[in-house]
């Protein structure tokens, strides 16, 4: 991406209160941070640590009470929403991930969901959830939604989802030089970064180097074969459930 030589991202000393009226919540208390081209940053932390806080402000969602956030050179903390908005569009995309699966979606489509935001052709998408899903021993399954699947295969479609999803981020990151956060509370997903981040308080209380970077193409093969047989399950999984209350 030809642009200034700067880092995309780099954070002066930013804070973020929430004004409840009587009290006040420091959420962010201080940070200062780069964040360069091509890297792929995992935000770590405890919950209430603030990295939802600090996306906000990355994503160009929110403005920080005080300090500075330059995004790709531009001083952007003063920006009106609309401003924001007009910057977000340019520069930023977002994948959110509930960890619950969609329940009135099919076990393909949950796995085939991130890949729809990272524009990826259909034909493609379907492919990518196909293999992962056949991985995880649940090819037959495809179809299903979750109130039809037992609750081991739920995850397995949940782990088949974020291995679809973290190869597709480290292909952009790879391939096409896309610079690339993301917010876990695994320290297992970190390892898929280039680097972590661990916020404490408000506070960036680590910030270290990924030593043996894990690559989500090169996991997936990997992963214990599981069967159904591994699993009790006390209702046939071929039985046609009704969709149950959503729970998302
Ligand atoms: N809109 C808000 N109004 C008031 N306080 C807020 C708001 N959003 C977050 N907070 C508070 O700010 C602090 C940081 O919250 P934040 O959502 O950034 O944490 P987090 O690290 O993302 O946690 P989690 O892992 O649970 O998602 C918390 O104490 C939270 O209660
Ligand atoms: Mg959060």
């Amino acid at each position: 991406m030809p642009a200034g030589d700067g880092p995309v991202i780099r954070l002066e000393n930013v804070h973020k209160t929430y004004d409840l009226g009587e009290i006040q919540v420091h959420a962010l208390r201080g940070v200062s941070l780069e964040i360069k081209r091509g890297e792929f940053v995992a935000v770590m932390g405890a919950s209430g640590s603030g990295k939802s806080t600090l996306m906000n402000i990355l994503g160009c969602l929110d403005r920080p009470t005080k300090g500075r956030y330059f995004l790709d050179g531009t001083d952007v903390s003063q920006f009106s929403k609309v401003e924001l908005a007009r910057i977000r569009n340019r520069k930023l995309g977002f994948v959110f991930q509930q960890f619950n699966l969609l329940s009135r979606t099919s076990a393909l489509e949950n796995v085939e969901l991130p890949t729809v935001y990272a524009g990826i052709p259909q034909a493609e998408r379907e492919k990518r959830a196909r293999e992962s899903l056949e991985r995880v021993g649940l090819s037959d399954r495809a179809d299903h939604h979750p109130s039809q699947l037992s609750g081991g295969q739920q995850q397995r479609v949940a782990i088949a989802r974020a291995l679809v999803n973290l190869d597709i981020l480290q292909r952009l990151n790879d391939e096409e030089g896309l610079t690339v956060v993301i917010v876990t509370h695994e320290a297992d997903i970190s390892l898929y970064g280039k680097r972590a981040l661990e916020f404490r308080d408000g506070r960036i209380k680590r910030d270290s180097l990924t030593q043996k970077r894990l690559i989500a193409k090169d996991v997936l093969p990997t992963l214990p074969a599981l069967s159904d047989s591994d699993e009790e399950e006390d209702t046939p999984a071929t039985a046609s459930a009704p969709d149950k209350a959503p729970a998302d």
